[in-house]
Formats: C-alpha cells, sequence, structure tokens
C-alpha cells in the first residue's frame, strides 16, 4: 500500500513556493520521480521542518544514497522545498487522489 498523501496546515509564501519548485526540480526531481526511491510528496518527514533539515540539509540518510545537499541548498532553501513538496501533496489530494 502507498503511504497517504502528507497533510499539512505549515504555510509558505508564494516567494517560498516559487523558489522551492526551482531547487526540486533542480536537485531532487531526478531520484525522487519514480518507482525507487520515496516520494516526497508521501514522505511523512515532509510534515515536521526538523526532521527534513536533518534529512536534506543534514545528511541524515547519507549512507542509504540520500547525500546532504548542504553544500547546495541553504536551511531556508531546504524549507522551501519542503514547501512546494507539501504543496504538491496538497494539490494531489485536492484532484481526488490518495
Ligand atoms: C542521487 C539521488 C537522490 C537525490 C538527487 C535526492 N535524493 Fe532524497 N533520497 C534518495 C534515496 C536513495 C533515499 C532513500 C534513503 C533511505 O532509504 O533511507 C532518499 C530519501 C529522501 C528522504 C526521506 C524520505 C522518507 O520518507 O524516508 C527525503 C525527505 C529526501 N530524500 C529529500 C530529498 C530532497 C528534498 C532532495 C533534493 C534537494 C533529494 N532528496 C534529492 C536519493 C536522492
Amino acid at each position: 500500500m502507498k503511504p497517504p498523501l502528507t497533510a499539512s496546515k505549515d504555510s509558505f509564501t508564494p516567494a517560498q513556493l516559487a523558489e522551492g519548485e526551482r531547487w526540486y526540480f533542480t536537485y531532487c526531481s531526478i531520484c525522487h520521480t519514480g518507482p525507487v526511491n520515496p516520494n516526497l510528496m508521501r514522505s511523512a518527514l515532509a510534515t515536521d521542518a526538523q526532521a527534513w533539515q536533518s534529512v536534506v540539509h543534514g545528511g541524515a540518510l547519507k549512507d542509504n544514497g540520500m547525500i546532504s545537499f548542504a553544500p547546495y541548498l541553504s536551511t531556508q532553501q531546504v524549507e522551501s522545498v519542503r514547501g512546494y513538496v507539501l504543496g504538491q501533496a496538497k494539490k494531489t489530494a485536492a484532484e481526488g487522489q490518495k
């Protein structure tokens, strides 16, 4: 069974969402679009800003192939990517997908 689409009450500015989209397609979609790696719209980590930072900025899962993006993205940029991913999950849920 697929994990559910994430839902969060965290809010993000339009500027964050635009920035997050840009970095998502620059750095994340290559590995996170497709059946192999976790779908970030279904990752519970996206609902927890600190846990998200520890993986994406801190490299907590680097031994499993998820490197730290600290050399490329600031913590603010990593947070914007989280906003984009949550926004996409919300949009997808609104379209009726589970
Ligand atoms: C080179 C491939 C690769 C790229 C690029 C990549 N990831 Fe990952 N990511 C992985 C792999 C592999 C895992 C699974 C790690 C594991 O199983 O513990 C993962 C796991 C994750 C997780 C944990 C998901 C969960 O629920 O367990 C998050 C969050 C994540 N990535 C975010 C990102 C973000 C944000 C970006 C872009 C900034 C990104 N990743 C770019 C390979 C990648």
